[in-house]
């Protein structure tokens, strides 16, 4: 399952198996909140089946789907959730502790690029909402 995701690509046998052994995987039903804009998280997420919504402020920023991957903005910056994730069908997640995500990030840098450059994206975009 690992393999299959786009940021996981091009990892060794060794290191998907020590992430498999650091993750879990989290089944949850439609309307589920994964995640909730202003309370701090140490949970990131990847999506192996389903689809989810990401609002703001009430308002929505994107669906989410297979392989997209979210919670990387609080794993990393410690801020609160800077959105609120909820599961829109049946899903399965890859779960992630922020522990996890940083030895994944160590041991392969192309992990860290992959989740740097979605990263820049969503802040890119937060700011231009708020620019007036
Ligand atoms: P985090 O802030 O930890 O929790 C909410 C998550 O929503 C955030 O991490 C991102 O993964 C995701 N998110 C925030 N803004 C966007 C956006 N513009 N597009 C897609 N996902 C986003």
């Amino acid at each position: 399952m690992l393999e299959r995701a786009p940021l996981f690509q091009g990892l060794s046998r060794a290191h998907l198996r020590r992430l498999a052994a650091a993750s879990a995987v989290r089944r949850v039903r439609p309307g589920t909140e994964l995640v909730k804009e202003g309370v701090p998280g140490s949970v990131f997420y990847v999506i192996l089946t389903g689809t989810a919504k990401v609002t703001r402020n009430s308002r929505t920023l994107k669906r989410l789907g297979p392989d997209d991957f979210f919670g990387e903005m609080a794993v990393l910056t410690k801020e609160p959730r800077t959105a609120t994730v909820v599961a829109e069908t049946p899903m399965e997640c890859l779960t992630l502790t922020a522990a996890g995500l940083r030895t994944a990030m160590g041991r392969d840098p192309s992990i860290a690029v992959r989740l740097l450059s979605t990263l820049a994206d969503r802040l890119a975009g937060l700011d231009r909402r708020f620019d007036v």
